[in-house]
């Protein structure tokens, strides 16, 4: 007497249920379960792996709309959750510090005063002028192991660029950066790692951080976090909590997406032979300089490092696509889905370095488009051009399929990416 001897009780067929989402598969290519969404069941209301329900939005069209759509709050206090709530302690020295009040976790008008602010201090300019210094830790660190003819790029590579670089832009003294890849490195581990570590972490960063802006305020220098202490706005300053909430945001939005970026880009061009020779040959003297630009984007289109943007809550009843959606429910735009969508994109499963029309979402769309878009670009382009210059032959020690990725909800990368090549010379540095 199986339930499938019973019609009433036959199971219901796979494709009318839905791919499986957040298993081990899922977390390797999601793309195909993406696709049945886009076209089964656009905006989808599923039970994420905590148990929290929430709305994903997988269409291009839609996920675009909801990124702007000023009725969806990035306040977790609409899912009755305060932002800071899981801020217990404060920065030491002063009781009410609270980290969780950052430009991820509001709303206009708190949000655009914050920004306004923010943008005076980090702006394009002082990112162009760290292009130099960008070059040179990406030599550093491919010289640590262009000698010995392998190396795990996420370890050795993608992982301490980005800590490195945006240490250096804020103003963390070189010889207490090691620290910060130490409490970076058990950040990005949680997923396995133990719990309390990751809470040792974060306290350490922001004690430290702390000091470093009472340091700074007293002897201010050319950096970043120099700058958001002097930042003004009609008169206005940010307080030191709110400069030690937006230290720590610039460093965690800023780290982990970008050794994804790495990361996700570099297996993307091993995977892509034909692509990557392009864009090797456009690395060469004379070459199509606009490749790197135009292959940065595509690559962050293809397989980007932020699968869903970060939660949203509805303020009150709206429709996205044609559902309903109810006061306080969290909607999740699924970034990786709408940037594959063929309503919107040619040949989207196609990896193509030259894709003009590209207006992808994968530094998000609206007031919360990314802040750190083009630290990101130089960072990328940095890391992706060198690699290709200084390791020819590089390809893959292991078969794709052998590959780990980390399954987190927000974020798609490699766990690690082992690599080989002709051991080659060190640069200069
Ligand atoms: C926001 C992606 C690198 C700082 C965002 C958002 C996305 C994103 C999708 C919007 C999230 C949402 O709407 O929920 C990326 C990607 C990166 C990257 C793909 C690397 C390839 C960086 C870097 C920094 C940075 C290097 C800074 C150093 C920020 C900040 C926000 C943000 C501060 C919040 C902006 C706001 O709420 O106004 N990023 N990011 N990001 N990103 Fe990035």
């Amino acid at each position: 007497d199986t339930p499938a001897a019973c019609p009433a009780g036959a199971p219901t067929p796979p494709e009318a249920q839905g791919p499986e989402l957040f298993t081990w598969e899922f977390a390797t290519d999601p793309y195909p379960a993406y696709a049945w969404l886009r076209e089964h069941a656009p905006v989808h209301k599923t039970r994420l792996p905590s148990g929290v329900e929430a709305w994903l939005v997988t269409r291009y069209v839609d996920a675009k709309q909801a990124l702007a759509d000023q009725r969806l709050s990035k306040n977790p206090a609409h899912h009755g959750e305060p932002a800071h709530a899981k801020s217990k302690t404060g920065i030491p020295g002063e009781r009410s510090a609270n980290l969780m009040t950052h430009l991820l976790n509001i709303d206009p008008p708190d949000h655009t005063r914050l920004r306004r602010l923010v943008s005076k201090a980090f702006t394009p300019r002082r990112v162009a002028e760290f292009a130099p210094r960008v070059q040179e830790l990406t030599d550093r660190l491919i010289d640590q192991f262009v000698e010995k003819g392998e190396a795990d790029l996420i370890h050795d590579f993608a992982f301490p660029l980005p800590i490195y670089a945006i240490c250096d832009l804020l103003g963390v003294p070189r010889e207490d950066q090691d620290d910060f890849r130490d409490w970076a490195g058990m950040m990005i581990r949680h997923g396995g790692g133990p719990r309390g570590g990751v809470a040792r972490s974060v306290k350490k960063m922001r004690g430290y951080l702390a000091e470093l802006i009472h340091r700074k305020r007293l002897e201010p220098g050319d950096d970043l976090i120099s700058g958001l202490i002097r930042a003004s706005d009609h008169g206005e300053h940010l307080t030191e909590n709110e400069a030690a909430a937006m230290a720590f945001i610039l460093l965690f939005a800023g780290f982990e997406t970008t050794v994804n970026l790495i990361g996700n880009g570099t297996y993307a061009l091993l995977t892509h032979p034909e692509q990557r020779e392009r864009l090797q040959e456009s690395l060469g003297d004379g070459g199509d300089t606009g490749l790197l630009e135009t292959g940065i984007e595509e690559l962050l289109r293809f397989d980007g490092p932020v699968e869903l943007a970060t939660w949203r809550f509805a303020t009150e009843p709206l429709t996205i696509g044609g559902e309903d959606i109810a006061a306080g429910d969290p909607v999740l735009v699924v970034l990786a889905a709408a940037d594959r969508d063929p309503e919107r994109f040619d040949r989207p499963d196609t990896l193509d370095l030259s894709r003009r029309d590209n207006q992808h979402l994968g530094y998000g769309h609206g007031i919360h488009y990314c802040l750190g878009a083009p630290l990101a670009r130089l960072e990328g382009q940095a890391a992706l051009a060198t690699l290709l210059r200084r390791l020819p032959d590089l390809r893959l020690a292991v078969e794709p399929g052998d590959l780990r990725w980390r399954g987190g909800l927000i974020m798609r990368g490699l766990r690690t990416l082992p690599v080989e090549f002709t051991p080659a010379q060190q640069s200069k540095y």
